[in-house]
């Protein structure tokens, strides 16, 4: 079965995140109003203890079988009562089953934890459980209060650039980015038609991960895959593990440069929305200046939707916030953007997934 073989149609996802959003209404309806709070209040607790399950590396312990909690604990280097105490907490949230001869082992969600699972989360946990992440978003006041971001003042240096300072951090945050691709490529790939084009570039592809999966739903066309020279020098070993390296320039630089022309699609995706209106209008002006009057640019988005609903963008655009002042935007604020940078928006195409392609062409 393909990838996109398994996307739902896009009005099917809005069903079940339509059936969600109520199913949750209901069960914060059937606690009290306080505790139902709390709950959120504490929700922190769970997310950190499924940090430290990943840390640990305890799904990868498992993968091989039960163990005990004896066992267990001596495979991560962890006190066994202490670590008893957490799995019973994960267990009660469906993390990691306990089997009734007393052993414990991996199910759905936790084999998502495992290092090798098809879609790890494990960077993830780590990442976003990371102290810098966690150290950050304790400052989520000060950017309330200001409207600007946290990092420079926390760190000294941008995010971007702070990561190129912490590799080990930086690797975490590209694997993340990795994950949260494998989690929604197959949707982007089912929701727009890349095959048109013969040239696409990813500009701040990252590993890769978006580009291997446009291409190998346009094999006739090639790609050029653009980002930071630390951030591209691990690509190719993404690029030959899906089986299109031979049709990938990678080329290294950054989007307030330039950006490499010649290419008949500009993909950028999650990059605009890592930046304030006007360094996110100086990286759509560059890629204006490297297109030709028949290229498109899609920038595959989280759009805020105009409903009250959850809606996962609403909460990335509070860690794009902190992160450097930037924001999560709607159709009508791209459609702003693009127009003030040389670009008409055409339209918004939705996907199963919370992103959105928002393709413009030069005005
Ligand atoms: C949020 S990530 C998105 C990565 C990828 N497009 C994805 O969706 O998985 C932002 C990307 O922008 C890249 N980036 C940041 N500053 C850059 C710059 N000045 N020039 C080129 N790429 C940059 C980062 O290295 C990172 O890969």
């Amino acid at each position: 079965m393909s990838m996109s073989a398994r996307v739902p149609p896009v009005k099917l996802a809005r069903a079940v995140e339509w059936t969600r959003h109520h199913l949750y209404g209901l069960n914060q309806r059937l606690t009290p109003a306080p505790a139902a709070v709390f709950e959120m209040i504490l929700a922190g607790w769970t997310s950190q203890a499924i940090t430290v399950a990943a840390d640990l590396g305890v799904a990868d312990a498992l993968s091989e079988g039960p163990l005990s909690i004896e066992q267990l604990a001596a495979r991560v280097d962890a006190d066994a009562d202490a670590l008893r105490r957490l799995m019973r907490a994960l267990v009660g949230r469906n993390i990691f089953r306990h089997r009734r001869d007393g052993r414990y082992e991996l199910n759905a969600l936790a084999d998502t934890l495992r290092r090798d699972a098809p879609v790890s989360m494990r960077s993830a946990a780590r990442f976003y459980g990371s102290h810098e992440q966690r150290e950050r978003w304790t400052l989520l006041i000060d950017s309330i209060r200001t409207g600007d971001g946290v990092v420079a003042a926390l760190r000294g240096k941008e995010s971007f650039d702070y990561f190129a300072k912490n590799p080990e951090l930086a690797q975490l945050f590209n694997a993340t980015m990795t994950t949260v691709s494998k989690l929604t490529d197959a949707t982007v790939v089912a929701g727009y038609d890349f095959s048109p084009f013969p040239t696409i570039v990813d500009v701040g592809g990252g590993h890769g991960p978006l580009l291997a999966a446009v291409l190998a739903s346009a094999p006739a066309s090639r790609g050029i895959l653009y980002d930071l020279p630390s951030v591209v020098a691990d690509a190719p070993e993404v690029l030959r593990g899906r089986g299109v390296a031979d049709r990938v320039l990678v080329a290294k630089g950054s989007f307030f440069d330039c950006v490499p022309a010649g290419g008949d699609a500009y993909v950028l995706k999650n990059i605009v929305h890592d930046w304030p209106d006007d360094k996110a209008a100086q990286i759509l002006r560059n890629v204006r200046a490297a297109v030709g009057p028949r290229a498109k640019v899609l920038l595959v988005e989280f759009v805020i939707p105009d409903h009250d609903r959850d809606f996962p963008g609403k909460w990335v655009d509070l860690e794009m916030l902190l992160n450097l002042g930037a924001r999560e935007r709607t159709a009508a604020e791209y459609r702003k953007l693009l127009g003030e940078t040389g670009f008409r928006l055409t339209r918004v195409v939705p996907t199963a997934s919370p992103l959105s392609v928002v393709e413009a062409i030069p005005a």
